[in-house]
């Protein structure tokens, strides 16, 4: 059989890890991209997310990727993946910009026989009642009989090492059955278990349902870590105990806030349609919210008690923050909840410093602060260390020792580390 090709829209954290699963399919694979430089970034060979490195990008070239700004390589194209950004405007409403943008350009290209998969994340009938109608209007062809259409959610979980593209289960919903089966028959040559659903409102709910778990799960250990230190009673211990449950617990633990580009923004994604749709609120959502986002203010008291239980004055104290990613052992900073506990940590008059193996200049909306050079002198130096990501290349027995005084909001430093 010839080889078949797939254009990928969007080339980022989830389109990236698409196009190299397909190109080691031996698919012919175009990265379709809006960023110039980013295009040439990856026809150079380099790389821009963390689950790819360079050699990586270099062995997708190799096999006859090429990243592209240039929309004609749709009407060559056996399948079409739209991975854009669905992130939130004003007012936290969803922004469909990129995903309407990217369609147009789709159908403004398409062929009879291709088929279309949306992953972006987004609220449930995205794909039948926006993306289709403008794709039918852009190519005049009809969805369902002239081109398949499915809704695939991405499942990535960057920097596992556990879990890739290929050993996690993929859900596709189609239009109609045809469009659901083309969906799993490109997803089948490197996806282990491509799951069929009956619908693609079904398969974009269960992308913010899983979402969603996640969300309101934190949330309650983050409310139970507050009052349970009221309490004097240890939460990291009553998780602990209570994970050794086999059956209907699942673990989650405290933090200061949520992070990256999924927990705190797709849920949101769900309740807005639900109140905009029904006319009242998903209740879960919004308290997961308000619990998630206070825990950075949380963890900046907690650092003011610490400080004060030493006769100091957060105003004016050095505050080492550690690990400023979203994520451990990853580069993304995005919605990172590190920014707002530096942020409101100036605000009451903190002296910020920060080490983070993944980044050199943290960018604060009150001024970009370089990272420590030495990571032991700052450990020594700074009045309060702040863990607010363990990374792996971190020795937290050794610098809960060195400090002053150290308040891991993660609960995997040892004694003589404070926890959350
Ligand atoms: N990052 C994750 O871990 C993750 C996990 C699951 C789902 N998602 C979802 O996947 C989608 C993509 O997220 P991401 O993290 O890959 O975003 P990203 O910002 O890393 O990459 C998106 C890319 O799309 C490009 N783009 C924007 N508009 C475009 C257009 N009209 N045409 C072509 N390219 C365009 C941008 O230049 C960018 O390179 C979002 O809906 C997100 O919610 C992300």
């Amino acid at each position: 059989m010839a080889q078949r090709t797939v254009t990928i829209v969007g080339q980022g954290y989830v389109g990236l890890p698409l196009a190299q699963a397909a190109a080691r399919a031996d698919w012919t694979v175009h990265g379709l991209d809006v960023t110039q430089s980013l295009v040439d970034q990856l026809n150079g060979g380099t790389s821009h997310v963390d689950d790819l490195s360079d050699a990586d990008i270099q062995e997708m070239i190799d096999l006859g990727y090429r990243a592209t700004t240039d929309p004609s390589v749709v009407s060559e194209s056996d399948v079409v993946v739209i991975c854009v950004p669905t992130p939130l405007g004003d007012g936290g409403s969803p922004d469909l910009g990129a995903v309407k943008g990217a369609s147009r350009t789709v159908g403004d290209n398409l062929s009879a026989g291709t088929t279309v998969i949306l992953e972006s994340t987004t609220y449930p009938g995205t794909t039948d009642d926006v993306v289709k109608p403008i794709l039918e209007m852009a190519s005049g062809l009809t969805g369902g009989t002239d081109f398949q259409l499915a809704y695939s959610p991405e499942r990535v979980d960057p920097g596992s090492k556990k879990y890739g593209i290929k050993n996690t289960p993929k859900l596709m919903g189609g239009i109609n059955d045809a469009s659901t089966q083309a969906a799993v028959a490109f997803y089948g040559a490197f996806v282990d278990e491509p799951v069929a659903m009956n619908g693609m409102r079904e398969a974009e709910t269960a992308k913010l349902l899983e979402n969603t778990f996640r969300h309101v799960n934190i949330a309650l250990v983050n409310e139970m870590a507050k009052f349970c230190k009221e309490l004097n009673i240890d939460i990291w211990e009553v998780i602990r105990g209570a994970s050794t449950k086999p059956f209907g617990f699942m673990k989650f633990t405290p933090g200061p806030g949520v992070g990256g580009h999924c927990i705190p923004i797709d849920p949101n994604y769900l309740s807005y349609e639900v109140r905009n749709q029904l006319g009242y609120p998903f209740r879960f959502v919004e308290l997961a919210q308000e619990i998630n986002n206070s825990m950075p203010r949380y963890v900046v008291d907690r650092v003011g008690e610490l400080l004060n239980e030493h006769r100091k004055p957060l105003n004016g104290s050095d505050v080492l923050l550690l690990g400023v990613t979203y994520k451990a052992d990853i580069a993304d900073q995005r919605e990172s909840p590190a920014m707002p506990v530096a942020e409101l940590l100036r605000e009451r008059g903190a002296n910020i410093r920060f080490h983070d193996p993944m980044v050199d200049t943290w960018k604060l909306e009150s001024g970009s602060v370089v990272r420590e050079a030495s990571l032991e002198d700052a450990v020594k130096e700074a009045d309060v260390v702040v863990v607010l990501q363990a990374h792996e290349s971190y020795d937290l027995g050794k610098l809960a020792a060195d400090a002053k005084v150290m308040l891991d909001t993660r609960g995997t430093a040892p004694a003589p580390a404070v926890r959350l």
